[in-house]
Parts: structure tokens; sequence; C-alpha cells
């Protein structure tokens, strides 16, 4: 009987301390730290917090610099969320979402016949939305940084002007990206050395243009980049290749200020990007479903957790198909998806054993989600003085549209494929919607991304992102429960194989690193796996509130670094 007890608490010992040996251990400093998807960028942002920057200068430097280093990615052709909490408590959440042409309509990606082309929302001129990263970033950095854009934005102009060397990741980028990338001269011209090949591995990849749009906003500030020639090249470009972004569209975008979700989680409180995100809402909803289920207990990568936590996610993925998409078009009832009540409604109807999907979806036949190449950055800054900031920022899919504008060198984000642009039919991502987000002139596009603080006893705790669609939402929940509830060191956490349920296709994706007996299990319940390519890349900072000392991590399925002093 002694016996049978103590095999019991070894057992119960195991699940709750769940500690994992499997990763390096994380980047580790004293007082700052500066965590990017790309190493050149992650470099800019620390020697600006070295030269008296604070962590708002180094995001913005940093941000700005992965758009060059990493312009598959994100850019000035693109959008951004910025998530400050500053140490004094001030929290916002700055919105540089793209917006629609103010020419667009809501029918304007329905084939009118059979042999019209049906990438339209996803390549060429006509995916874009207006760029609104850069507005951002100004914005950002007029309320809280201390430098002014002259200084951070060196760092970027020099990368873009004397170039880097191709990483391996950017190559496999452009090489699976090739026929795309190939359609447009303007592209060609930068990233190919003949008509079939792109640069390679180890090759200097220089841009000039874009360094002069760069020396441009320098000099003259970031309006340059919203009136004047730089639109105006960029307008003509696009309207001869017959799309429809005007200069107003470019002099009527504007940043916001918006306050951020709010949500608790264990004792901890989340702070997360609200809509146009659906990323903060359904992060919060899905903590609280599962705050009751006892993850820790059941073990990370268990089918009991596992089972559990997909059915938080189907239900939350299928209220953003109907509740989400832009807050200044339409009213998104937030404080009822992230009450702890309707979380409590939701919980109820799991069941302990069996997957149930209660929406009937369906898969049409033949069609999965393509996941192998979305691209998005994510970067993370907490500086001595305990200012936190944590940046998600897009073109959407690699190398967004495809369309590097001529004499301008951004790359033209292909943002609107955000949008329900066909009615009942998925996008890129297999994410389906409703009127909340179809298309309006000047509307912006329902997004994924979740840059996320938590904080613990009002102090930032972890800040963490990710790329990855709507696999930004399960990542960062998935970082935060294997931090908190499976007492993971930052770098496990991120790297631990991960979980997805979207809703619809009602399929449980996993990736490799899930045991075989939990599979079964799984299967078992009623889930249908399937398995993953490329899946999102989570960067993080967890700062030890009891010793002082700040972690960074990047994560192992990408590029990436993590430097503090
Ligand atoms: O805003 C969104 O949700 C998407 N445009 C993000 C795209 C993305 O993360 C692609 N990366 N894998």
């Amino acid at each position: 009987m002694l016996r049978k007890i103590s095999i019991l608490i070894f057992a119960l010992s195991i699940a709750a301390s769940s500690s994992y040996a499997a990763s390096p251990r994380p980047v580790c400093a004293r007082h700052a730290m500066v965590v990017s998807a790309e190493s050149l960028a992650t470099n800019v942002g620390l020697s600006v917090l070295k030269s008296g920057g604070n962590a708002v200068d180094a995001a913005v430097a940093t941000a700005l610099a992965l758009g060059v280093t990493e312009g598959y990615s994100s850019g000035l052709g693109g959008g951004c969320f910025i998530l400050i909490r500053m140490a004094t408590g001030e929290t916002v959440a700055i919105d540089g979402r793209e917006t629609a042409p103010m020419k667009a309509t809501r029918d304007m990606y329905i084939p009118r016949d059979s042999l019209a082309p049906t990438d339209l929302s996803q390549t060429g001129v006509l995916a874009a939305g207006v760029p609104g990263e850069l507005a951002a970033l100004d914005l950002a950095l007029k309320r809280f940084g201390r430098l002014p854009l002259t200084e951070v934005i060196k760092g970027a102009v020099a990368l873009a002007d004397t170039g880097f060397p191709i990483s391996r990741f950017y190559w496999e980028r452009l090489e699976f990206n090739k026929e795309k990338l190939s359609r447009f001269p303007g592209t060609r011209s930068v990233f190919f050395t003949s008509d079939t090949t792109v640069l390679q591995w180890g090759e200097r990849l220089i841009q000039k243009d874009l360094a002069a749009t760069m020396r441009a906003i320098e000099k003259a500030g970031v309006d340059t980049f919203y009136s004047g020639p730089i639109p105006q090249m960029i307008v003509d470009y696009v309207a001869s290749e017959g799309g429809i972004l005007t200069l107003q569209d470019f002099e009527n975008y504007r940043p916001h200020a918006r306050e951020p979700i709010h949500g608790n989680y264990h004792g901890y409180e989340i702070l997360s990007m609200p809509p146009p995100s659906s990323g903060g809402i359904h992060l919060v909803e899905i903590l609280n479903i599962i705050e009751e289920i006892g993850i820790g207990y059941l073990g990370a990568g268990s089918a009991g957790a596992t089972h559990a936590i997909a059915e938080a996610m189907s239900r939350a993925f299928a209220d953003r198909a109907v509740y989400l998409g832009d807050p200044d078009f339409s009213t998104i009832p937030i404080e009822g998806l992230t009450s702890k009540a309707y979380a409590s409604e939701l919980r109820a109807g799991i069941h302990r054993w069996e997957h149930v999907n209660p929406f009937g979806a369906g898969v049409p036949p033949g069609w999965m989600p393509d996941t192998t190449d979305g691209h998005t950055t994510h970067l993370c800054v907490l500086d001595e003085d305990g200012n936190a900031v944590s940046l998600t920022a897009t073109i959407n899919t690699g190398f967004g549209s495809g369309v590097v504008v001529p004499g301008v060198g951004i790359i033209l984000n292909n943002e609107m494929d955000d949008f329900v642009t066909n009615p009942g039919m998925p996008n890129y991502f297999g994410l389906v919607g409703a009127e909340a987000n179809e298309i309006k002139p000047g509307k912006r596009p329902l997004s994924s991304m979740a840059p996320t603080i938590v904080l613990q006893n009002s102090k930032p705790y972890l800040v963490v992102g990710s790329p990855g669609g709507p696999r930004i939402i399960t990542t960062v929940l998935q970082v935060i429960v294997n931090v908190v509830d499976h007492n993971m060191h930052l770098q496990e956490a991120v790297d631990f194989p991960r979980m997805h349920h979207q809703w619809l296709p009602d399929r449980l994706f996993l990736e490799r690193g899930f045991p075989i007996d939990a599979i079964a299990d799984l299967q078992r319940r009623g889930h249908k796996i399937a398995y993953g390519g490329l899946w999102s890349g989570a960067t993080a900072i967890l700062s030890d509130t009891t010793t002082g000392m700040v972690f960074g991590s990047t994560d192992s399925r990408m590029e990436g670094a993590a430097l503090g002093y």
C-alpha cells in the first residue's frame, strides 16, 4: 500500500514539475534584452539601447532593420502592431494595420468568370492595402521614445545600402517564392541574377532604392512616405499594373493608439492586441477556458491537455469567424468574449473524452491551408528601466504581394487577403469570416497578430509574440502555458512541439514530436490529426523578478538572435 502511495506521489510530482531538458538554456542578461527573428536587426536594436535609447527606440530601430534584412516578412510596404508597457504603468496598443484602398469593393476578388485569376488578393498590386508600419513606428517613437527618427533609422539605412549576405533561411524563402517574384520587374531587379536564378545563399543583397527611400525619410520625416513624390511613384506604378491605390489613400492613412486587451491567467495579468486583431481577444478567451482544467497537472504534450486546449481553441476560432473585424466598422463584443463567465459556459460544453465538432464544419475535398510559407516577424525589447515592447510586423505571406515598387524599393503587402474576399471561401490560412470582416473602403482587415506582455505583480514578466497567421494566437498561448502551467524555462517553452486547432478545417494540427501514444489517444477521442509544415516562430523575453535576470529566446525552428547586457 505504502509503495503504491509513494509511486503515486512520484508520478504526481513528475507531472507537476514537468521540467524538460531538450532545449539549450535561453540567453541570459542582467539589465536589458532585445530579441528578434534576425540577428543583424537584433544587433541594431541592442546598439540603440546601449547608446541611450529606451525599449521603444530599440524596438523601432529593430523593426526598421527587420524590414531590410528580413524583407520577405515585414517592411515599409506592410503594417504592424506595437504593444507598449512603460515602466510608469502606461500601456498602449498601436495599430499600424493596412487599410483597404478607397476604391476597394466587397466583391473585388470574386472571379467574374472561370478564366479570371483567383489569386488577386494574394499576388500583384491589387492585393495591397495602404501601408501602415512607418506611421505606427513614428507614433510610438514620438509618444514614448527618447531618440529622434534620424537616429533610430540609421542602422536600417546602412543595411539596405551596403547589403548583407543572404542567409540560408532567406534563400529558402526566395526559392520557394521564385515563380511569384519573377512576375514583377522591380522584384526581379533586386532578387534575381538571371531570368530564372535568384540570389544564392551567401551572396550579398543590396537594396539601393530602399536605402534611398529611407534616406529621404531620415531627412524629411515620415510624412515623405505619405505625401509627395514617394507615394506618387508608388501609386503611378500600381496604376500601371491595374491596381487601385491612390495618393489620397496614402495621405489619409492614420495609425491608432488603442486600449489593449486585458485578461488574467493563474494570477498573471495578460495584455495583448485588440481589434482589428483577433489575437488578444482569443488568446484571453482560450486561456480563460482552460484555466480551470488543470493543464499543468495533465502534463505538456499529454493527450488530456492537448484535447482540452484543442477544444478551447476551436470554440474561440468559431467566435473569431463570426464576431471579429475592424472595430471602427462594427461593434465587437470584446467584454463578453474575454469574460470568465462566457469561458465557463464554453468550458461546460467541452466533453472530457471526446472531440465534438458541434458546428457541423466540413473540409472541401483536397483542400488544406497552406502553411509552408506564411511570413511575419516579431520582436521583443525590455530595457533597464522596465519599459517593455512587443511588436509584430508583417507584409502577410512570404514577400507579400511579390511586388517591389521600382524606384522605391519597398515590397507591397498582400494584406487584403486577410479580409473575407469571397464569402464562404477560406483565405490563405484557411480562415473564414463573416460580414464583420468583409471589404469596405478604408477598413482594416482582421488580423491574428498577438504581441503580448504578461505582468507579474504589475511588472513585465513575459514579452512574447510570433508569426504564423492563425497559429500566432495558439503559439503565444502555448508559450504562456508552457511557462505558467508546465514550469518550463523560456527556451523549452518556445521550442516545445506545438498543436493548433482553428475550428475550420476540423483538424488537430500537430508538430512532429508528439508521442505516438498521445496521438493514438487523441484519435480515439475523435480528433482528425494533420501534420503542419513550417509552423510559427516565437520570440520571447522573460524577466525573473526574483533574481533580476532577463532571459531571451528565439525559436529553434527559425533564425534570430537574443542579445542583452
Ligand atoms: O495579420 C495576420 O493575421 C496575418 N497577415 C499574419 C500573417 C502571418 O503571420 C504569416 N506568417 N506566417
